[in-house]
C-alpha cells in the first residue's frame, strides 16, 4: 500500500480539516503518498485529483469546512460512473481509499469496494451523530455547541419579551443534534424524528409552565420530526401565546471546530492510515467509550444507532 486516496463526501462537518491534515501527515510519516480527490465521489469519477504534502494541509486544523471540497454526486451511484472511477485508480496508482462522510458516502464506498477490490476505509464525518459503530461522529461536538450558543442568545431576547421560541435544528433523519442540544440548553420541549410529535402535549405543558409563572419557553424541533414553522403555527393556535420561529439551517454545519471534534479526527485520520497499512481492506473507524476502534464498514450502515431516549426524559423532567 503505498499510495493512498482521501475524499470528504456527503455534508460538510467541523473537523473534517483536521482528518485530512491528520490523513496527510501520518500517511507521510509512514512513507506513503497521499492523492486528495475533489468534490468527493464527483472528483473520483472526473479525475479531480492531484498529490498532497505536509504543506497542503497547513493552517486548517482550527477550520471548519473542508478543503477538498465535497458533493453528493448522484453519478457515483450508477454503475457506469463508478467504472469511470475505476479508471482513475489505475491511473493515479491509487491502492487504497479513505472516505470521510456519513452513511452514504460509505455505502457508495462499499459498494465500489465490492465491485473493483479497492480497500476503502470510513471515516465518520457528519454534524447528525447518527451512525452506527461510534459514539460520536466528527462535527457532531461543534454543532451542538453552535445550537447551545443559539439557544442561549434567543433566551434572551425570549425573556425580555415574554415570548415562547421554537428553534428548528439539523437532522433529517435524526434528533441527536436537537436532543443533545435541547437537553443543554434547557429547552422545554423537544421534538425529534425518533418519537411521534404530541402538539397537544407540548401546548398543556406550555400552559403549565406559563401558569406557573414562566415568563418565556424555548422548544427545540428537529426538521426530521415537523418544520418548525408549521409547529409555531400550530401553537399559536391551540395556546394564543406570543411565538416566534428560528431556523438555525447551515450555520450548525460552520464555524471553528472544537478541540474535541478536532482532537477526534486527529485519532481517527491517523487510526485510518494504520488500517490500511495492515492490510485491512473495508472498515469504519469508531470512538467508542473513549477508545478508538475499527468496525467492518457494512456495520455503519446497515445497523441503526439507537438514540438515547432516556436523555428526552430527563430534558422533559428537569424542564417542568
Ligand atoms: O447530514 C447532514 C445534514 O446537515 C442534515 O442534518 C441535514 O438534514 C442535511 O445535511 C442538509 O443537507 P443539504 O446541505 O444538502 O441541504
Amino acid at each position: 500500500m503505498q499510495r493512498i486516496g482521501i475524499l470528504s463526501s456527503g455534508g460538510d462537518s467541523p473537523g473534517m480539516n483536521a482528518a485530512i491534515r491528520a490523513l496527510v501527515r501520518k500517511a507521510i510519516y509512514h512513507g506513503r503518498e497521499v492523492i486528495g480527490i475533489k468534490r468527493g465521489f464527483a472528483g473520483f469519477i472526473d479525475a479531480d485529483m492531484g498529490p498532497m504534502n505536509l504543506g497542503s494541509v497547513a493552517d486548517i486544523i482550527h477550520r471548519g469546512g473542508t478543503i477538498l471540497l465535497t458533493a453528493r454526486s448522484e453519478e457515483f451511484e450508477t454503475t457506469g460512473g463508478r467504472k469511470k472511477a475505476s479508471k482513475n485508480v489505475d491511473r493515479f496508482g491509487i491502492e487504497g481509499l479513505v472516505v470521510i462522510g456519513g452513511d452514504g458516502s460509505f455505502t457508495g464506498a462499499h459498494v465500489f469496494h465490492e465491485e473493483y477490490g479497492l480497500p476503502v476505509i470510513g471515516i465518520p464525518g457528519t454534524i447528525d451523530n447518527d451512525i452506527a459503530g461510534t459514539d460520536y461522529t466528527i462535527g457532531f461536538d461543534t454543532a451542538i455547541n453552535t445550537v447551545v450558543e443559539a439557544i442561549n442568545k434567543i433566551r434572551d431576547t425570549a425573556t425580555s419579551h415574554e415570548r415562547t421560541f421554537i428553534v428548528e435544528v439539523m437532522g433529517r433523519n435524526s434528533g441527536a443534534i436537537a436532543l443533545t442540544a435541547g437537553l443543554a440548553g434547557g429547552a422545554e420541549s423537544i421534538l425529534i424524528p425518533e418519537i411521534n410529535t404530541n402538539i397537544q402535549e407540548v401546548c398543556d405543558k406550555l400552559n403549565q409552565g406559563y401558569e406557573r409563572g414562566k415568563l418565556h419557553s424555548v422548544i427545540i424541533v428537529a426538521e426530521g420530526a415537523a418544520s418548525g414553522i408549521d409547529v409555531g403555527n400550530e401553537i399559536k393556535k391551540h395556546t394564543g401565546l406570543d411565538t416566534k420561529v428560528t431556523i438555525l439551517g447551515h450555520l450548525q454545519r460552520g464555524g471553528d471546530p472544537t478541540a474535541f471534534d478536532r482532537n477526534l479526527a486527529s485519532m481517527m485520520g491517523s487510526k485510518a492510515i494504520d488500517l490500511l497499512i495492515s492490510g485491512k481492506t473495508k472498515s469504519m473507524v469508531g470512538m467508542i467509550n473513549g477508545d478508538v476502534i475499527d468496525i467492518d464498514l457494512d456495520n455503519s450502515f446497515e445497523d441503526k444507532k439507537p438514540l438515547n431516549l432516556e436523555l428526552h426524559n430527563l430534558a422533559g423532567i428537569l424542564s417542568i
